[in-house]
């Protein structure tokens, strides 16, 4: 059973924590994985007693998962963990409210995890508010602070970021968050790669062709243009969670599982990464954004057209970029990252496809031309791993056609345990295994750097994909050679 421990969350009315934390508190209620004295703390504006704040909560989980498979139990205890205090993230006094009402609870544990679901703008101010009324020390008991991404707006904000917080807070209580590390298939991937012996020996540059990593979402930005209009994709979704999916297909295996170890291999891999000059940018990065469209029978919006966008803003939905990593196991191998939002159908995919057969035994047969061998570990909707190999086709002819071998999990329905519950798990535990060390997150602001920097001096014009497409065919121009095309999900 976990430490119990008190839980203080900033943004406790935003979006983070209505649509990720509570459902995965509420799982890890479910679960029994909570310590029973746990306690869960709300801060923020509003004038509301814990009472209010339990109506919300309940109202939120819902709305989230149906009032049909909410469990009446585990809601009961769940709300009984719940307190809010009024306070306002500038002003010392609400961190005093609480520090005083938390020491002065004998049942509020003193184990205290701070978590930051507010823009990262306000990460310093808080970090120093924390310190102020000494919510940092450390006396017998741990104070442990997580972040969540984006670590800043590029490399030297991200610098200015971390020297802020490691002002109050040293490296150890710091858990920046990257939630794709607690998906299970991404934690699989070492799994796989390390348990097997079958692989290892083609898991690199004399048989791999190219690695392709995509997540593609149906919505559009929904209500987040606050955040999202001048972020885009690249800072979004490729400079953390595809850039953390790289490092782990491509690290060699740590001496250990210990977190530094596995980190410490995670770096090399960005460090390896060839840096993208200028002149390269267009060649390795294309962005776009979502034009109004059609998603099955819906009418889309443009990106511009949706509410808090400015009507001019140049601000990507859609990115793809090619990097190499230039060492031993994977140069001249590229890697596809590609992302977009308002694309016609969700889901995240990292498909490895691998080279042909060096002799072209079959081609005086009816066979038309050998497609390769793919390995697909499909993350969303569902958790699948498929390998497409080449049989002979029953009958007289020597043809072929493709056969795929899933893994029996592929029939299972998606995964309900969201990834920031096992997250959760692991800081109190003390792990950072899954979390993101400053260097780290240092060497993919690097990677991106040079695209961050040209892109912004051009922002008169973007080109645009229409809503429910698969995003722009310009991107194409990526491709290394012609027969390379994008895979968009486990069959097509
Ligand atoms: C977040 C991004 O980090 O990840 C969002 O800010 C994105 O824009 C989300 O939609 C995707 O996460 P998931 O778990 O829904 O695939």
């Amino acid at each position: 059973m976990p430490s119990p421990c008190t839980l203080l969350i900033f943004g406790a009315t935003g979006h983070l924590v209505t649509h990720k934390l509570l459902p995965a508190l509420y799982q890890l209620e479910a679960a029994e994985r909570l310590h029973s004295a746990t306690r869960i703390v709300g801060f923020g504006r509003r004038p509301w007693s814990d009472e209010n704040w339990r109506e919300q909560v309940l109202c939120q989980l819902v709305a989230h998962f149906s009032a049909a498979k909410l469990r009446e139990t585990v809601l009961t205890q769940l709300l009984a963990r719940l307190h809010f205090v009024e306070g306002d993230l500038e002003q010392i006094e609400g961190y005093q409210k609480f520090a005083d009402r938390w020491r002065g609870a004998e049942d509020w544990p003193k184990h205290l995890l701070t978590y930051l679901a507010v823009a990262p703008r306000d990460y310093a101010r808080i970090a120093e508010q924390l310190a102020a009324t000494e919510l940092n020390r450390e006396d017998g008991n741990w104070s442990r602070l997580v972040v969540e991404k984006p670590f800043g707006f590029d490399v030297e904000s991200a610098t200015i970021l971390d020297h802020a917080l490691r002002q109050h807070f040293h490296e150890e209580q710091l858990y920046r968050i990257d939630h794709y590390l607690g998906k299970s298939t991404v934690q699989n991937i070492l799994v796989f790669r390390f348990a097997n012996l079958l692989l290892e020996p083609l898991w690199n540059r004399n048989y791999i062709d190219h690695v392709q990593i995509f997540h593609a979402e149906a919505q559009g930005i929904e209500a987040r243009a606050g955040f999202y209009d001048g972020v885009g994709a690249l800072r979004d979704m490729i400079q953390s969670h595809l850039l953390q999916m790289l490092t782990l297909v491509a690290m060699e295996p740590p001496p250990n599982l210990d977190a530094e170890a596995l980190r410490d291999e995670k770096v090399k891999v960005l460090r390896s990464i060839r840096p993208i000059s200028r002149e390269a940018v267009h060649a390795q990065a294309y962005r776009a954004q979502y034009a109004a469209g059609q998603l099955g029978t819906t009418r889309c919006a443009s990106y511009r057209e949706e509410p808090g966008v400015a009507a001019n803003s140049t601000t990507e939905t859609y990115a793809a970029l090619k990097l190499y990593i230039d060492n031993w196991r994977w140069r001249g191998v590229p890697f596809y990252l590609r992302t977009g939002k308002r694309l016609e159908r969700s889901g995240s995919l990292i498909a490895i496809r691998f080279k042909h057969p060096p002799q072209q035994l079959f081609q005086f047969t009816a066979i038309e031309r050998l497609k390769p061998n793919w390995l697909l570990l499909n993350l969303q909707p569902n958790e699948c791993m498929r390998l497409e190999i080449q049989v002979k086709q029953p009958g007289l002819e020597l043809r072929t056609q493709t056969e795929r071998l899933d893994a029996s999990s592929c029939t299972l329905p998606p995964e309900h345990i969201d990834a920031y519950a096992a997250l959760l798990l692991d800081v109190i535990a003390g792990d950072h295994s899954h979390f993101l060390r400053t260097d780290e997150v240092n060497w993919a602001w690097q990677v991106i750097d040079p695209i961050l920097k040209l892109w912004a001096t051009e922002r008169d014009f973007i080109p645009t994909y229409a809503a429910g497409s698969w995003g722009p065919t310009e991107a194409n121009r990526l491709f290394d050679r012609d027969d390379q095309h994008w895979r968009n999900g486990l069959d097509d």
